[in-house]
């Protein structure tokens, strides 16, 4: 079933919960995240990034994941995941695939971001299409110089509660020094939870933690002794991200996980079973994998038998 993120967020503030939104770009992996929503009875936000509908299509993801949807008695939601390109989020909603879109002016001068915001919620509200926004630089923590650069970049508190109030968005992505990618950390996670905390005083919609996926150790055990190269990567830990959820944030986003779990299971196979090309046979254990991740990280975040 298709649902707004605006409802689906709304439930979950209140229920305290998180719901996770994962990164598709293939038939396989909406298959291995909609057997995981089935098992766990959770919802889920299916996010197609600005790379994968260069990559899949729009029209091919989204009726992909729409069969999916219609297919499963939990709710789903089917969002455009990082919206730089105004035109493409102005396309994904007129399109009617949607149930929300996320505009990132994150990058751009304060009054330039509230400003197309602001009408890109015009648009969407008028069709009950959800807007996720964003405000202050998503990196990781270790990559500022000084704590003037660190609070130059991160989400400040009260600029978030205007930007809210002036835009409309129904849910804010917030910098406190989470990074996308494999490579967060080079020792322990470190989050700005006082941030956080305060951030979530200040403003009255549900919080979106990006670049929260956790490089799992029993995956990236697979991924290096099948000749991966990423010994040194780390991830948020399952305990930050369950604070970050306590503390306000109500949608997870996860994408390296399963970018890690799909590059596992196919290495393995390949190194394991030589003789075999079919297709099918080799992505199998990759989309097997896949589900596993998503299973534990629906129990992590609390929404499991949510949906
Ligand atoms: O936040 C970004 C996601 O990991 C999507 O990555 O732009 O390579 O598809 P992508
Ligand atoms: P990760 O790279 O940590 O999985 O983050 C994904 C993300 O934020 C997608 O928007
Ligand atoms: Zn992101």
């Amino acid at each position: 079933m298709l649902v707004s993120l605006k409802d689906l967020l709304t439930k979950a503030s209140r229920g305290h919960y998180a719901v996770g939104a994962f990164n598709v770009n293939n038939l396989e992996t909406i298959q291995a995240i909609m057997d995981a929503a089935d098992a766990e009875r959770a919802p889920v936000i299916l996010s197609t990034s600005e790379g994968a509908i260069d990559y899949a299509g729009m029209e091919e993801l989204a009726s992909l994941a729409h069969i999916a949807a219609r297919r499963t008695k939990r709710p789903v939601v089917f969002h455009l995941d990082h919206g730089k390109n105004y035109d493409l989020v102005v396309e994904a909603i007129a399109s009617g695939w949607y149930t929300s879109v996320m505009y990132d002016g994150s990058s751009l001068p304060l009054t330039e971001n509230i400003k197309r915001t602001t009408q890109i919620v015009k648009l969407a509200h008028k069709k009950k299409i959800s807007v996720e926004a964003e405000l202050g630089a998503i990196a990781g923590i270790e990559d500022f110089v000084s704590v003037e650069d660190r609070d130059a970049h991160l989400t400040d508190p009260e600029q978030a509660a205007e930007f809210v109030k002036k835009t409309g968005c129904d849910a804010l992505a917030i910098a406190i020094g989470t990074k996308h990618g494999a490579f967060k950390f080079t020792g322990e996670s470190r989050l700005d939870f006082g941030r956080l905390k305060e951030i979530a005083e200040r403003v009255s919609v549900p919080l979106v933690l990006h670049g929260a996926s956790g490089v799992p150790a029993n995956i990236k055990k697979i991924c290096t002794t099948y000749g991966c190269e990423i010994s040194s990567a780390k991830g948020v830990s399952d305990s930050a991200v369950r604070k970050a959820v306590m503390l306000g944030v109500c949608k997870v986003n996860v994408d390296t996980d399963l970018r890690l779990a799909f590059d596992a299971g196919i290495r393995k196979f390949l190194k394991e079973r030589p003789e075999v090309i079919d297709p099918r046979e080799i992505l199998k254990p990759a989309k097997e994998l896949m589900t596993k991740v998503v299973k534990q990280k629906m129990k992590m975040l609390g929404s499991s038998g949510k949906g």
